[in-house]
């Protein structure tokens, strides 16, 4: 079980296991001298990394072979072709990850919850572009820079569209007049996410991915922020989440208004009762979903005058829906935002009135390090986060590290996201590799996938099990990462419980017929 007790999660083995290896070795013949210690340090790094105390049972043992097996021939096959999908730029590596057996053993994995995810950055966008679109009533207006606002209306807009916009077009009217759709539905496809053939060319550095990445967010508001198409976008995220097996997920959700075909607008309350029910309907239809909470979230950018203001509604959506908010984090590109140092006299609010207002902060997803930007991370504990978004930087600082670990507060890590916003390439070298390897405490997520050109969570699994935790990574690994997954939500104990009860029935289905998997 979840809580207290010698649980799967233990991690006290190790000490006992060295004692007696040092005992053996001790009787050795000089000899045997160099396979043994070779063989010790061998079983030491194995016993030190993530999930490398956990026990397998006899079933799951044979289902690692066959894993291992697998992964094995594909690190021997990157060799030889010289294509390691991790190594790669995601754009390029999806269609041969696709290609993985080890991929699809790790879609079928029951992977527990996804505990890092954006509000509209976590559904396909080919939905909004083939469905959506084509509702009637659409307009749209083009900015200067060539940006589409979208807006739904009967009657037409009265209000003048977004500053500098054009006048309001209605869509309809014009698909009517495009020579080839095909060609116009997937051009605006391409505008809503960022995949691209030349990622290294069209994104040369962060300033220009982040810019692309936040003008994605701002293209697409006026669609998902109408009622009809909010409920479903909400639901059909679920279905692709649940369709991946990830079945509890945590959003981080800014909680815009939400608005009707007559200019009707829904504030935030109204947002999460929407969520609240929605995924309260898709658990009834769909075995085993546990649900989702939200993580209320605002811009970094903003003024703590304006961040102060939010922590407020923030502990009144929490006083108000307990089971549904989770807490409060700051989003945005931490380079160019302020610091959780900046906003502390807002972000110490709660405490002050003693209410407790669980934080998840995103912080240390920089590059500079030592800068005032990586002291994020620095504050991200004694500011009492209970989770650290990304944790990019953690590996180098070991004060926080050490902190992180005995006060067992985990990093979210999200490998596509850092691949694609640029602070890695190359996700062999993903910092997040030697923590790994001392089996920080840590969970997987994607971030936004959709805008990634990824899907669910598996994705993101795959990049961790074969880029940052190396060909030792095994079953343990994944195991110990799922098992995160529920250990670290914000879950009550009993809710904790249920899930990992309900999850090791699928986990047994899916080990007895890995086991039984022809290699
Ligand atoms: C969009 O999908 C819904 C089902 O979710 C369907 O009823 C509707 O006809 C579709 N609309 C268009 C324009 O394709
Ligand atoms: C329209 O564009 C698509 C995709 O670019 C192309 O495959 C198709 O042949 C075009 N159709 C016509 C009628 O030009
Ligand atoms: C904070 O930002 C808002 C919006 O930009 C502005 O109206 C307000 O005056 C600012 N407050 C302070 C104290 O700077
Ligand atoms: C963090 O937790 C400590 C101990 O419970 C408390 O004294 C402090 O006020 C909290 N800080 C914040 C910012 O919530
Ligand atoms: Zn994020």
């Amino acid at each position: 079980m979840l809580a207290g007790g010698p649980s799967p999660w233990s991690r006290a083995l190790l000490l006992p296991l060295l004692l007696l290896v040092a005992v053996v070795m001790a009787f050795c013949s000089s000899d045997e001298r160099l396979e043994e210690d070779r063989h010790i340090l061998i079983l030491r790094e194995r016993a030190l990394q993530l999930g490398g105390q956990m026990d397998l049972n006899e079933q799951e043992e044979a289902a690692n072979a066959r894993l291992m097996a697998l992964k094995e021939k594909e690190f021997r096959q990157a060799v030889r072709t010289r294509q390691f999908p991790p190594s790669m730029h995601f754009f390029r590596a999806r269609r041969l990850i696709e290609q993985s057996e080890v991929f699809h053993i790790l879609r079928d994995m029951p992977k527990g919850a996804a505990l890092h995810v954006h509000d509209f950055g976590m559904l396909t966008m080919d939905w909004l572009v083939h469905n959506v679109t084509y509702r009637r009533h659409l307009y749209f207006c083009m900015t200067p820079r060539g940006n589409m606002q979208f807006r739904f209306a009967d009657p037409a807009p009265s209000s003048l569209p977004p500053a500098a916009c054009s006048a309001w077009t209605l869509m309809e009217d014009f698909r009517k007049k495009v020579k080839n759709v095909t060609e116009f539905d997937a051009r605006l496809l391409k505008t809503f996410t960022l995949v691209d053939d030349n990622p290294e060319v069209t994104y040369p550095n962060q300033d220009v991915v982040w810019a692309r990445f936040k003008a994605i967010f701002f293209r697409i508001a006026g669609l998902v922020h109408f009622a009809p198409v909010f409920k479903e976008y909400i639901e059909r995220s679920l279905g692709e989440f649940y369709q991946d097996n990830v079945f509890y997920l945590e959003i981080r959700a800014r909680l815009f208004p939400v608005y009707e075909l007559n200019g009707d607008t829904h504030d935030r309350h109204w947002a999460v009762r929407t969520y609240k029910e929605v995924a309260w309907r898709f658990a009834q239809r769909h075995p085993d979903f546990i649900g989702i909470k939200l993580i209320f979230s605002d811009h970094r950018a903003k003024n703590v005058s304006l961040i102060t203001e939010s922590v407020r509604v923030a502990m009144s959506l929490r006083a108000k829906f307990p089971r549904t908010v989770a807490g409060f984090d700051l989003v945005g590109r931490e380079d160019s935002g302020h610091s959780l140092y900046h906003h502390r006299k807002a972000l110490m609010l709660p405490a002050k009135h003693g209410f407790h207002l669980p934080y998840f902060f995103h912080a240390g997803e920089t590059d500079w390090h030592g800068t005032w930007v990586d002291k994020n991370l620095l504050d991200a504990l004694p500011l009492n986060s209970t989770r650290i978004g990304h944790g990019f930087t953690m590996s180098r600082h070991p004060a926080v590290r050490s902190d992180s670990w005995y006060k067992d507060i985990p990093i979210e890590v999200c490998p596509i996201s850092n691949q694609v916003l640029r602070l890695v390439s190359d996700l062999r070298n993903h910092p997040v590799s030697s923590l790994m390897a001392i089996g920080q405490p840590m969970v997987i997520s994607s971030d936004d996938p959709a805008i990634f050109g990824a899907k669910g969570l598996s994705y993101d699994f795959y990049e961790a099990f074969m880029g940052i935790g190396g060909q030792e990574a095994d079953l343990r690994t994944l195991k110990k990462l799922i098992i995160n997954s529920i250990k670290y939500s914000a879950l009550t104990t009993a809710e904790k419980n249920a899930f990992y009860s309900r999850w090791k029935v699928r986990w047994a289905e899916f080990i007895a017929k890995l086991a039984k998997k022809p290699v």
